[in-house]
């Protein structure tokens, strides 16, 4: 090939990425797939001949680059929220009254978008160019999934315009169309392999792949619905028509309605057109429209106050109960689940229900043999919603709930107040320690990959670990002798345990511990005022439940609790053995500057780092970021005084104004 110059190449990248864009982004091709092809062929000898020149946005860069061993953790400043569900009219009303009394005004705006069921993702674009591609994981920290995500045709390398932000983060979906998951499954039948089920899972499977090139060649789509960081914009419709200017490929089925009437009536009359997308929605996303009002109404600990998710009409389906199996929780509750015959039911096959509780059976008169109506009421487990007494054999017994354990054989005990029966061997229950162990690995706990149910049942049944904290002391040896556990297998644990070792936070290590009543948000506010794990083992009882109650966010019960766990024999020992092995974070001190906590900020005009780097220093120490003035501000920082309506606003207020050199002298002080 003759000698190319920078220039030629950047023309001709520049073009092949507008074709991409007009073809994927715009479903408007501009040229024949030959002519491309030969194009695109050229770049990639340019390329060759000039690796130097390859940056990330190229569309070469499209094809999955290195096998990974692992994704890599990824730690976000803003939680990916989910949504709440709605089923009906009523429900919708409800939301609706919530927002008014919140905002104070009739007649919300409201956008409707379709709910697609796919795996959520975030993308950040730095200067234009996208740098990070992230899987919502437990909402805070998710995977690394950059290569993969680089392979879907419709997500641009590169933004259009101007006017995107420096940092541009946005969310969304990755998702297969219909005909894709059926293609691939007439392919899997041809290869003897099992179909997939929903395209939820096709598009999980496909997308998290350490082999980024087999990503590509699945044909996964995204498209974005949320814009991060979005000041400038006064409604979620701008975000969307601003996302869709820089080639981002946002909502195009989405409708803005007035008031709670036209809002059901919308409802109602999308409900055909949504099944002809051709991608599955699994139901109708709702969010206030206005952005300002989208900021007074804010999120409760899981969900935000100004959308919720309204699921379609849920399935039911008629199954036949093979066998009722009562199993052991991680604290001893006994939990009886029923065995069906398989039957398919909204998008996957169904073949075990959850009964709840003794009181449950027998209020239901459910029997081993009946035929049941089973649905999945939002919930990933299905529930049981009747007998079918007509067609009941004449032979069926009354199910008699166990007395003792199936795990360990002792007596079960009812607690006075429960509706629950338990098994009070806690030390003893092997159910009870697995369960324990598998909550402690598990996603909101530990994160401990490769460290799954089957290989916890071989550990505990060999003998070889009795405790979460005797995992962190495994040896080669002790694996590689278990059944299906290759070398590569077993370092592939041992390596995971290293890791989760060295990266969890504190938080999660207390969230680990399965202490009853504390949850993530719990064991947040318990990381940071305990700071270290040696704080539960060396407070004394009295004085920890009196420091506990004081805490904001900490009620009566979780004190009690936590102080009652730190005082038992087995759990100061696990703690003991945590902290030997090396399990213990700490929480920087820094991370709770006096002079930050509790205070919050707002900034205007220009500083001179970025201002995303600011806020995550604000938040860093402890501090509060606000995006607007009131009088509840603490301190807008600006380097100049200016006739911005924050500043105005500010001095009107009697908010102080400090500049950012005082910001820092705050924070280094
Ligand atoms: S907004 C804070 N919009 O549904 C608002 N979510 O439980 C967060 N989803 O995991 C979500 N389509 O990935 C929003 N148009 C849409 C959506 C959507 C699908 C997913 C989302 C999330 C789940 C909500």
């Amino acid at each position: 090939m003759s000698k190319v110059t920078k220039t030629e190449y950047e023309k001709l990248k520049a073009q092949i990425q507008s074709w991409d864009h007009h073809y994927y982004g715009l479903d408007n091709p501009l040229v024949s797939d030959r002519e491309y092809d030969v194009d695109y062929r050229r770049l990639l000898e340019m390329e060759q001949q000039h690796p130097e020149w390859v940056t990330p946005d190229s569309p070469s860069q499209r094809i999955g680059g290195s096998v990974l061993e692992a994704f890599e953790k990824v730690v976000r400043q803003q939680r990916m929220y989910s949504l709440d569900n709605t089923y009906n009219e009523q429900n919708i009303r409800e939301f609706d009254e919530r927002v008014r009394k919140i905002v104070g005004e009739e007649d919300i705006e409201y956008i409707v978008e379709p709910k697609i069921d796919g795996l959520s993702i975030e993308l950040v674009y730095t200067n234009g160019v996208l740098t990070l591609a992230s899987t919502r994981g437990d909402g805070l920290t998710g995977e690394n999934v950059t290569q993969n995500v680089r392979t879907i045709r419709n997500v641009p390398l590169r933004l259009e315009g101007a006017d995107f932000p420096e940092t541009c983060t946005v969310r969304g979906e990755v998702y297969l169309e219909r005909n894709a998951l059926q293609k691939i499954n007439e392919q899997r039948v041809q290869q003897e392999q099992e179909p997939l089920k929903n395209p939820r899972n096709a598009a999980a499977g496909s997308l998290r792949l350490l082999d980024a090139s087999v990503t590509a060649s699945r044909p996964l789509k995204a498209i974005v619905y949320a814009l991060m960081e979005h000041e400038s914009y006064e409604s979620h419709h701008a975000c969307l028509s601003a996302m869709k200017s820089w080639g981002l490929p946002a909502h195009k089925n989405v409708f803005v309605v007035k008031g709670v009437q036209s809002l059901v009536k919308c409802i109602h009359d999308q409900k055909v057109p949504m099944t002809q997308l051709p991608f599955d929605v699994d139901g109708l996303v709702i969010k206030v429209n206005s952005k300002k009002q989208q900021k007074q109404l804010g999120y409760t600990s899981k969900y935000p106050r100004w959308a919720i998710a309204y699921k379609y009409e849920t399935e039911q389906a008629v199954a036949q109960i093979e066998d009722i199996v009562v199993q052991v929780g991680r604290t001893g509750v006994l939990t009886p689940v029923a065995h069906l015959t398989p039957v398919f039911l909204a998008g996957t096959t169904v073949s075990r229900a959850s009964l709840h509780n003794k009181d449950e059976i027998q209020k239901k008169d459910i029997r081993v043999g009946d035929h049941v109506l089973v649905e999945k009421a939002g919930e990933i487990i299905p529930q049981v919603v009747k007998v079918l007494l007509e067609q009941r054999s004449q032979k069926s017994l009354p199910y008699v709930f166990p007395e003792v354990c199936p795990a360990c054989m002792t007596s079960i005990v009812q607690v006075k107040d429960e509706v629950a029966v338990r098994c009070p061997n806690a030390l003893g229950c092997p159910a009870q320690i697995k369960e324990s162990i598998r909550y402690f690995c598990s996603r909101k706990a530990m994160n401990i990959e490769h460290v799954g149910p089957s290989l916890i049942d071989q550990l505990v049944d060999q003998g070889i670990i009795r405790d979460a904290a005797d995992l962190f002391f495994l040896k080669r040896s002790q694996l590689i002798q278990l059944e299906r556990m290759a070398e590569k297998s077993a370092l592939n644990v041992l390596d995971a345990i290293e890791q989760a070792k060295k990266s969890a936070q504190l938080s999660q290590v207390i969230t680990a511990l399965g202490i009853p009543f504390v949850g993530e948000t719990g064991a947040r506010i318990l990381a940071s005022h305990a700071k270290g794990l040696d704080y539960f083992l060396n407070t004394p009882r009295e004085e920890m439940y009196d420091r506990l109650v004081a805490l904001h966010g900490i009620g009566e019960k979780m004190a009690v609790s936590v102080a009652g766990f730190c005082d038992l024999k087995q759990h100061r020992s696990l703690l003991e053995r945590l902290i030997q092995a090396g399990v213990n974070p700490v929480v920087e001190d820094s991370h709770h500057h006096p002079h930050l906590q509790g205070k919050s900020f707002c900034v205007t005009g220009t500083l001179s780092v970025p201002r995303d780097q600011i806020k995550k220093m604000i938040l860093d120490h402890g501090g509060a970021w606000v995006s607007s003035v009131s009088k509840n501000l603490d301190y807008l920082v600006t380097n100049e005084a200016s006739s911005s309506s924050k500043y105005v606003k500010a001095q009107s207020l009697g908010v102080a104004i400090i500049s950012e050199e005082d910001l820092m002298k705050m924070v280094h002080a």
